[in-house]
């Protein structure tokens, strides 16, 4: 086990990237609280998780409003004593298409969903972690802070944010020792996959950005999961400010 007993919050735990999170983390025996705005979906990853043995409960949470963000660092505390680690990965995008097609109140929220998040994750989960003069945030960035792509320009916009702000939180809770990094996925298997290409889900749309990842496949949900694994683990413990690619060689 690599986070046996750690406590681990993650958001977007629903879906795609932060389900996978979730069951890996429970593997390695942390225990967690699945937040999601989509209550369906996240009280269903945390009911299978408890199927499986682990520890894991729901918490409804729209990351970017203060007063459910603090509800849900507030109810981690209370359930298990103390957080270790606080996965920022909910995150939203407008679908591919020309930069000035995307509306304002489109534009808007995506910063919020993206970015805004990450300051009310650290308003509330920073005086936690400086309490235990331990933890760490997992930030989900994406290969679009690095190289991005036409069509995406307020999404890639709103990830090269994540990347900054990631390393800056680095240096800052250094001296705390919260330890603060991000992953950047290349394009991956998960429902967010039609928004990015903004085309069908067809093998030969597919083929066309798979032909730009060396190691030929899209991303899968697991590959971010073992790294966010990787990050979280207490082995990694000198490892902070690190933006880490998962990409399949991608941003070559
Ligand atoms: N899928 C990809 O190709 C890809 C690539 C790079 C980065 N990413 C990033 O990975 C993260 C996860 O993406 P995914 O592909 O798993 O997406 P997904 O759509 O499968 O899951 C996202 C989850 O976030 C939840 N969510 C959305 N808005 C929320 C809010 N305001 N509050 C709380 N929860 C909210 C949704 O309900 C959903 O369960 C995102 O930050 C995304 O930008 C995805």
């Amino acid at each position: 086990m690599r986070l046996p007993n750690l406590v681990a919050i993650v958001t977007g735990a629903g879906s795609g990237f932060g389900e996978s999170i979730c069951q890996a983390y429970g593997a390695q025996g942390a225990k967690l609280v699945v937040a999601d705005l989509n209550v369906t979906t996240g009280e269903k990853v945390a009911a299978a998780l408890r199927a499986r043995g682990y520890d894991a409960i729901f918490c409804a949470v729209d990351v970017t409003q203060n007063k459910a963000m603090e509800h849900l660092i507030a109810t981690a505390v209370q359930h298990y004593g103390r957080i270790d680690i606080m996965v920022n990965n909910a995150g939203i995008s407008h679908a591919n298409q020309p930069m000035l097609n995307v509306g304002e109140a489109e534009f808007d929220r995506i910063f919020q969903v993206n970015v805004k998040s990450l300051y009310l994750a650290a308003q509330h989960c920073v005086p936690v972690f400086r309490r235990q003069q331990s933890g760490c945030f997992i930030n989900i960035g994406s290969t679009a802070a690095v190289r991005p792509r036409p069509g995406l320009t307020w999404y890639n916009g709103s990830k090269g944010a994540v990347v900054l702000i990631t390393k800056s939180m680095a240096v800052e809770l250094a001296p705390d020792k919260i330890r603060v990094n991000a992953i950047n996925p290349a394009l991956a298997e998960t429902p967010l996959l039609t928004t990015f290409m903004g085309s069908a889900d067809t093998p030969e749309n597919r083929a066309k950005f798979t032909a730009s990842i060396p190691l030929g496949r899209l991303g899968r949900s697991t590959d971010v999961a073992n790294a966010a694994v990787f990050l979280a683990d207490p082995a990694s413990e000198f490892v902070t400010g690190v933006c880490l690619e998962v990409d399949g060689g991608r941003c070559i």
